[in-house]
């Protein structure tokens, strides 16, 4: 059990060198494309939150066979046809990755799905990856303002060239898994590049997809070979502790094995634009993905205009807690999407670094935040994950203790963060 209400008192410096928990949207692929290939797929260190669980149960509830404990799973694929109706509606959680992505999977399956989720997830938006896999030819039913519950009526589907409206990794992998069972060619292209583990992990099993440019993915029938792979540590997840070591006096961290994709890792850049001292350091391949090291110290950080695209969206929560411990202005602008994450991440971000007594206004499209001397503070989590890590981080900076409200949040990427941060601040 995670407690709900969590006090931290800082400041406490992060010193040595640990690993992050397995990549949350490596995790969700590697379970996906061990399901569509046929033969053993074995994969060690998948991300432990209830995220990835979701999708692991929703391919189980489909009739594919997974064993294995903790973040350990044998995934025994017997291809895409081989999948069965599950006996019930497949509840997705808080995730969004399992639901856009498992919604490719069953629009071309001769059977209905039903996919919903909890109150956040079913407010979210879906008719992105609903229109196009309509445009493939699958049925689908969504509620009111294309939201969740989806009623797929799977159908045999056709290739097509699908212009999405939004940059968004989860729905062009929803669009590539529909084409790798459609008649025909598929074509996906993103007004801007988004997080592109989909391309590199098909491509280094052998499926038959195809990149074009940054922007545009084709893809056939067919399907990816049986693999073995060690999940790289969650970069997303790595930024907590990196904005926390940068931002708390005494601190130097070494984080090992981590995703080291550069879709993912543009915080790190963020953040050297604001001052920090960061090194990163890839050394292997997994996949065709970077792994290596990023290691931090903390420095003073200056205020910087930081653009939200999708490489970076996901860590906005944790570098406005950078901008809130930094000197000067940040603007973040070019967010929009901000709004319809797990939680309206305009408004629970711009609540959270007010609460640490700096000033802070919104924007249609980001927010500002004045930095100055943060002070210790009770913060609300919101349901949402990386508003809780953000909290966290910012109490172990601010002097004095803090609590956090709705913690429990964590468990869907990080349910073990804080036992991490106490074994990394005590061991100085
Ligand atoms: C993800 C893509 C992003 C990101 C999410 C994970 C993925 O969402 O915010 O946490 O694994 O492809 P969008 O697809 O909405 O951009």
């Amino acid at each position: 059990m995670i407690a709900d209400v969590v006090s931290i008192t800082g400041p406490r410096p992060l010193r040595g060198r640990r690993r992050v928990p397995g990549d949350k949207g490596m995790s969700h692929r590697a379970l996906l494309f061990g399901a569509f290939a046929g033969g053993e797929t074995v994969l060690t260190g998948l991300g432990p939150g209830d995220d990835v669980a979701r999708t692991r149960d929703a391919l189980s509830s489909l009739g594919v066979a997974i064993t294995g404990d903790g973040d350990r799973a044998t995934v025994s694929g017997r291809g895409i046809d081989a999948l069965h109706a599950p006996d019930t509606a497949i509840d997705c959680g808080n995730s969004g990755t399992t639901m856009r992505m498992l919604a490719g999977v069953v629009a071309g399956r001769p059977f209905p799905t039903v996919l919903t989720g909890d109150e956040s997830l079913v407010a979210r938006p879906m008719a992105r990856v609903v229109n196009p896999l309509r445009a493939m030819g699958a049925e689908i039913e969504a509620a009111e303002g294309g939201r969740a519950p989806l009623v797929i009526r799977g159908q045999p589907l056709t290739g097509r060239r699908i212009a999405l409206e939004q940059a968004s990794g989860q729905v062009k992998t929803a669009v590539v898994l529909a084409g790798l069972q459609a008649r025909g060619t598929t074509e996906v292209v993103e007004p801007a590049p988004s997080r592109d583990h989909t391309e590199r992990m098909l491509v280094a099993l052998d499926a038959p997809l195809q990149r074009i440019d940054d922007r545009t993915v084709r893809v056939t029938q067919g399907r990816p070979r049986p693999f073995e792979l060690e999940l790289p540590g969650d970069p997303s997840s790595a930024a907590f502790l990196v904005v926390a070591a940068a931002i708390t006096p005494g601190s130097d961290l070494v984080l090992e094995h981590v995703l080291l994709n550069p879709g993912r890792i543009e915080f790190v850049e963020v953040l050297r634009r604001m001052g920090a001292t960061i090194e990163v350091e890839p050394r292997e391949e997994r996949l065709g993905e970077p792994v290596g090291t990023i290691s931090v110290r903390a420095a003073p950080l200056h205020g910087e205009r930081v653009a939200c695209h999708e490489p970076i969206i996901d860590e906005v929560p944790a570098l406005a807690v950078a901008a809130a411990f930094a000197d000067g202005v940040t603007e973040f602008h070019d967010g929009a999407e901000l709004r319809v994450k797990e939680s309206d991440r305009i408004g629970s971000v711009l609540e959270l670094v007010t609460a640490l007594g700096v000033g802070a206004e919104p924007r249609a499209d980001g927010l500002v935040v004045r930095g100055g001397t943060p002070q210790p503070a009770t913060f609300r989590s919101h349901g949402d994950h990386r508003i809780a890590l953000a909290a966290a981080v910012a109490a172990n900076a601010a002097p004095g203790t803090s609590t956090v409200e709705g913690w429990s949040a964590v468990a869907v990427s990080y349910p073990r963060f804080l036992d991490e941060l106490e074994a990394i601040v005590a061991e100085r």
